[in-house]
């Protein structure tokens, strides 16, 4: 299932084709292709160019890694998610590796390498489905991650499946319109909430 943005203005269609289902084919992703997704978000810009992300992956065939991928979800998430065949989880590095000192551009910097990977998972013909419903703190102990970085989102990564496949109000939600502020609503200048002139339509 495809379900493409309805955008205001024009877009480039890997743009307007990523989305985020809950419904995932029963098909694996080949090495080959999560190797071009996570070097999308290796070329992500970054603050100093620190690359202040790192990912947790479990394909479907390491049981127990995705067995853990999925102990961490929240129960909504787990739910639906235990179909896709790959699951992950992007994490920051708070602190810069050369003095410890704070890095408060690293969650901005994690959250643009994923929407890079998502980009780029979709010229595959994959969806990556983000998730804040997990336990940061559960990912810490099961999978040890250290002082100084923090889970920020889990991923479900996989092709689209059918939306039949999903429980009612599931279904409903993966064939319900795409919606989205205007523009206009977040593009300012001058003063904090003027529209910028070029913003409305
Ligand atoms: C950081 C982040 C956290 C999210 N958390 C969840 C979640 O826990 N469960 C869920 O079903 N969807 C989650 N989503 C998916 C959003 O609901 C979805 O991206 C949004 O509704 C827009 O839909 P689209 O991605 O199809 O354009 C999350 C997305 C992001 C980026």
């Amino acid at each position: 299932m495809q379900k493409p943005a309805p955008s205001d203005f024009p877009v480039h269609e890997l743009i307007r084709e990523r989305w985020s289902p809950r419904a995932f084919a029963d098909k694996p992703v080949t090495k080959e292709v999560l190797r071009s997704i996570f070097e999308a978000a290796r070329w992500a810009p970054s603050s100093s160019n620190e690359q202040p992300w790192a990912y947790l992956v479990a394909v479907k065939d390491d049981k127990d890694g995705f067995a853990k991928m999925l102990s961490v979800l929240v129960e909504f998430n787990a739910a639906w998610a235990k179909s896709a065949p790959v699951l992950a989880i992007a994490v920051a590095h708070l602190v810069f590796a050369k003095n410890n000192a704070p890095n408060r551009n690293a969650q901005y910097d994690t959250g643009a390498a994923t929407a890079l990977l998502s980009v780029e998972a979709t010229a595959h013909g994959l969806a990556v489905h983000q998730m804040a419903g997990f336990d940061p703190e559960k990912a810490r102990q099961v999978f040890g991650i250290p002082a100084g970085w923090d889970a920020m989102a889990a991923l479900a990564i996989g092709y689209p499946g059918d939306p039949n496949s999903l429980p009612q109000p599931l279904k409903d939600r993966e064939l319900s319109p795409r919606t989205r502020k205007p523009i206009a609503e977040f593009v300012m200048a001058g003063q904090w909430g003027h529209t910028a002139p070029f913003a409305t339509k």
